[in-house]
């Protein structure tokens, strides 16, 4: 990928899961407020993104212009207010000739789109693949807006929301610094589980030095993320969800409103356990390393040998043995067998002790145990040999 700062998975909040097309200069000011009163900008989300509908329906002398009614103080001063709070403003754009929402798309504007956010103060555009003429080479469309965000000078963190087409992995780590591997999200638990199966096997081909593979934006808060149960969605669920976005080293985008958020989303989203999980060092993303039915085990190497790993149990809420047991073998991490490991229950907030060999926990239908294994002494990552099917 282009060199952009640190390299690890961006963290921020992006508009489109909580408002759809209906944000206004005034909501944003709101929410920059609430990202750094309710600690978020702290706790490492320090970009603030505005998703499509944004501008006016058509362009002003060939370029983009914000929305007068929505927007009247325009974007320089929204982003300018944005800066102001510490954070980082980021906008959205299309590969096509429109955007999804049918505002004007960049296609044959790069050069000068890119001007135009650069002299905004834009620091994060984010791509959409929306009105593409069938016969431009996806490839070709994502290189010249990347090479047009490259002329201004400024840096500007490019994420390609190509939907997963034609296997990104193979070419967006030449253009951008993290690429769209599935569909939209949606608020429901099927479709959860949907862009986590896509997400097997892929952890080879990004990380750090590559770029990230983006899982689509979080929904960690939103009441419809459960699978339908009469007591209510559930809060598991939610801590899936956002842990193993982490461990696969996607960007972290919340996506619900903050001014709306409960306490226990919040305290989710602000664990600084699972983000540094995130936001590690070494960048290597997790993957699948086991799977047996509706249980799975999802780990990734740390820096320094440990090794983070989420048990999950799949199986629907709705039986009648909701715990399921679930072990994971030290061989499975590229441990050895003998080797003992502190192991701590991250959301849990405890550490459970030393083991040797293999680690044991009872998970609760759509539930997680999120483990830090930690060998007490040696070994290298040189151990880590993710499993990719059977
Ligand atoms: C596409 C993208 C979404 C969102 C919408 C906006 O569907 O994949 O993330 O940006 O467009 O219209």
């Amino acid at each position: 990928a282009l060199p952009f700062g640190d390299g690890k998975p961006a963290m921020g909040f992006n508009t489109w899961n909580a408002f759809r097309t209906d944000i206004n200069e005034k909501q944003i000011m709101k929410i920059a407020d609430l990202m750094v009163s309710l600690g978020l900008r702290d706790a490492g989300y320090t970009y603030l993104n505005l998703d499509d509908a944004w501008s006016e329906k058509q362009r002003v002398g060939g370029k983009l212009v914000a929305n007068k009614e929505r927007f009247p103080s325009g974007i320089k001063a929204l982003a300018d207010y944005v800066h102001s709070k510490g954070l980082k403003f980021g906008i959205y754009g299309d590969a096509g000739t429109m955007t999804c929402a049918l505002y004007p798309g960049s296609l044959g504007y790069e050069e000068v789109d890119a001007q135009t956010f650069a002299e905004w103060g834009v620091d994060y555009l984010k791509y959409d693949n929306c009105f593409a003429k069938r016969e431009d080479w996806v490839l070709d469309r994502y290189r010249a807006m990347g090479e047009a965000l490259n002329k201004t000078g400024r840096p500007i963190f490019y994420s390609l929301c190509n939907w997963g087409v034609m296997e990104p992995w193979l070419w967006a780590p030449q253009i951008g610094h993290s690429w769209r591997i599935t569909e939209d999200i949606l608020p429901t638990w099927d479709n959860v589980v949907k862009l986590l199966d896509y997400s097997v096997g892929l952890s080879r081909l990004a990380g750090k030095g590559i770029g990230h593979h983006d899982m689509d934006m979080l929904y960690v808060g939103n009441d419809h993320l459960g699978e339908y149960h009469p007591y209510g969605p559930f809060y598991q669920e939610h801590k899936m969800h956002f842990a193993l976005w982490a461990l696969m080293k996607s960007p972290l985008m919340v996506g619900h409103d903050l001014r709306r958020i409960n306490q226990s989303s919040l305290d989710l989203l602000l664990n600084k356990e699972i983000i540094a999980i995130n936001q590690d060092e070494l960048g290597v993303p997790g993957d699948l390393i086991w799977q047996q039915g509706t249980r799975r085990i999802f780990a990734a190497p740390l820096t320094g040998g440990a090794r983070a790993v989420v048990m999950a149990n799949f199986q629907t809420t709705q039986t009648q043995y909701p715990m399921s047991n679930v072990t994971v073998y030290w061989e499975q991490l590229g441990l050895r067998r003998d080797q003992a490991a502190g192991v701590r229950d991250i959301y849990g907030g405890q550490d459970l002790g030393v083991f040797r060999g293999s680690f044991s926990a009872a998970i609760a239908t759509h539930d997680v145990a999120v483990l830090r294994i930690a060998p007490l002494e040696g070994p290298t990552n040189d151990g880590w040999r993710p499993w990719h099917g059977q």
